[in-house]
């Protein structure tokens, strides 16, 4: 009888184990917040962050362009058509729990919205306002 009872309890505390090891959006974001900090010359905004994320280019691109106009819900990519989880990490538990993709895409959609890469501030900004989501 104990045996049979002793592994379910070793599961769950080796479940328990796993999921105190998942990492949390805000662990990275804050992270990387601080690194974005030391290059940035005006402490960050979520409502300039907000502001940066929807305001349209002269050529109609936005970060809205491709992620749509809510963040919690899913977006369709502006020239594929594929489709976009959620941005905001409250529902998508995924979002901003990885420093790499989080740079990577950084990159690539600055430059294509913008045709430029993001200054530490806006990048900072706006992960502050998505790391509130
Ligand atoms: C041309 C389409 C497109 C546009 C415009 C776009 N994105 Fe994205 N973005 C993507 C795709 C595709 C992914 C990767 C797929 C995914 O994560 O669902 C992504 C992922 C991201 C991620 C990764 C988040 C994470 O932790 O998973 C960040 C950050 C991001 N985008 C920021 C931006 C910002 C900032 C802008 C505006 C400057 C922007 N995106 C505009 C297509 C786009």
């Amino acid at each position: 009888m104990i045996g049979k009872t002793v592994l379910p309890i070793a599961l769950v505390v080796a479940a328990m184990g796993i999921t105190a090891m998942v990492v949390h959006a805000t662990e990275v974001s804050d992270a990387m917040l601080e690194e974005f900090a030391s290059e940035a010359t005006t402490p960050f905004s979520a409502e300039a962050g907000a502001a940066t994320w929807v305001a349209p280019e002269p050529n109609g691109r936005s970060c809205e362009s491709c992620h749509g106009e809510s963040l919690y819900v899913t977006g369709s990519h502006y020239k594929t058509g594929e489709l976009i989880e959620p941005m905001a990490p409250s529902v998508n538990s995924e979002r901003l729990t990885e420093r790499r993709k989080i740079n990577k895409w950084f990159l690539r959609n600055c430059k294509w919205t913008y045709g430029r890469v993001c200054t530490a501030q806006e990048k900072g900004d706006i992960l502050l306002w998505l790391s509130q989501q």
